[in-house]
């Protein structure tokens, strides 16, 4: 085999070999995405937050407050909880909870949030996107 040969076969077949895997993965069906963003969800069934888990402890007392994910979670009396987004919606910070003034105040540049996720001061001008909580025992399911 002449070399002119040989890299005329290397170059048909080396092509061969990259441009297989784009093939390969164009012929999914998509079920992988929906698995990751089910998976995301827990299965669809929304997130739980264990109340005897240490990291939620705070959740014991009215006032208090805890994260999972990109969600606070805040105990605002004694059987009701409720759920927001943390990420500010200015420039993503994490807001916090003040249970003095019932408001989620954000610590980079002053914006408030109601605790129904209405912008209460800017600059944030968009409202922080709110969960349903349901209590099932010692379990919050956050839909
Ligand atoms: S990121 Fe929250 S006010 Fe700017």
């Amino acid at each position: 085999m002449e070399r002119k040969d040989f890299l005329q076969k290397f170059a048909v077949g080396g092509s061969l070999l990259f441009t297989a895997p784009l093939f390969l993965n164009s012929c999914s069906d998509g079920t992988d995405d929906v698995m990751d963003d089910a998976d995301n969800n827990q299965n669809g069934n929304g997130i739980k937050v264990d109340l005897n888990n240490a990291s939620f402890s705070d959740l014991k007392t009215v006032g208090g407050f805890a994260y999972t994910g990109d969600i606070i979670v805040i105990r605002s009396g004694e059987n009701s909880y409720i759920a927001l987004s943390k990420v500010c919606t200015h420039q993503g910070c994490t807001v916090t909870y003040s249970h003095t003034n019932n408001q989620l105040p954000c610590p980079c540049h002053g914006s408030v949030f109601s605790l129904t996720g209405s912008v209460v001061e800017g600059p944030a001008n968009t409202n922080l996107k709110t969960y349903s909580v349901k209590k099932e025992g010692d379990i919050l399911t956050i839909t």
